[in-house]
């Protein structure tokens, strides 16, 4: 496998194919944040779990798309009430209009799922161009802080950074391959190989944003979010010790 698209084309299609319900930190930041009535648009939306959800709680105007096309035709087969306008699509170059949505969703560590510097900056750059300047953006990143303080990650980070010395590989340390893939430890990862993923450290999320045109409202990480706790900002998120996934409510500027 040489992408993380051929990662979704096979091993790990299956299980986010079928896959049903909201996380309860995903049913708390769509629930506080989101208007029903706004249009929305759900980005990597596998089989349309999220957007599905956001059906069955009375969001209307709703549309979704995946770079995986058996991933859209099995959401679309799941979608019998025809709500959601599902396309195949590509987060880094999108064919939506400027400013055509009120609100959309990047959860589940899209961004996360690009590999290049380059390639991260231009889906975010597609992102602040469909939601409409005033409108709302939900984020969700892969969190480093908590890879560094998990005892087996912290080992194999340790690991890849002693290869990537000795092989000369340049790669930033947040630049890690699957360690799991298909539900079944990833033995490539052993050996650096990719695909990759590219996991944020919580600062650096309120600079990426930012540097794009999305102002922070809201951001937590995963356990907390799912209690009902959240913080204002990246930097009282980070000051409050606190790591997992890292999600982020924001307003377009
Ligand atoms: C972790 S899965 C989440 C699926 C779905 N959102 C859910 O939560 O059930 C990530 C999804 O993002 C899609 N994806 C990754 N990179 C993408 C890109 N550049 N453009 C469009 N979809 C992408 C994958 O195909 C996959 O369906």
């Amino acid at each position: 496998m040489k992408t993380n698209q051929d990662v979704y084309t096979t091993v790990e299609f299956d299980q986010w194919a079928g896959r049903e319900e909201l996380l309860p930190e995903e049913r708390f930041l769509i629930s506080k944040y989101l208007a029903t009535g706004g249009s929305t648009l759900e980005a990597g939306t596998g089989g349309g779990r999220i957007i599905l959800a956001c059906a069955a709680m009375g969001f209307q105007r709703l549309s979704a798309f995946d770079f995986v096309p058996g991933f859209v035709e099995a959401a679309r087969r799941r979608d019998t009430a025809k709500a959601v306008d599902f396309r195949v699509g590509d987060a880094r170059r999108l064919e939506y209009a400027d400013g055509a949505f009120d609100q959309i969703i990047y959860l589940q560590q899209i961004l996360s799922l690009l590999e290049s510097a380059e390639d991260r900056q231009q889906a975010l750059r597609e992102a602040a161009r469909i939601v409409r300047p005033g409108g709302v953006a939900l984020f969700s990143f892969l969190g480093y802080e908590a890879r560094l303080r998990g005892r087996s990650s912290a080992m194999m980070l340790r690991y890849l950074r002693l290869l990537r010395a000795i092989s000369g590989a340049k790669r930033s340390p947040q630049t890690l391959p699957w360690l799991n893939l298909g539900g079944k430890w990833n033995y490539g990862a052993l050996l650096d190989r990719g695909p990759y993923v590219y996991w944020y450290r919580i600062p650096e999320v309120h600079e990426f944003l930012s540097s794009a045109g999305f102002e922070i409202t809201a951001a937590g990480v995963g356990h907390e979010v799912a209690r009902g706790r959240i913080h204002e900002s990246c930097a009282a998120l980070a000051g409050s010790g606190a790591a997992g996934t890292i999600y982020v409510a924001c307003r377009r500027r």
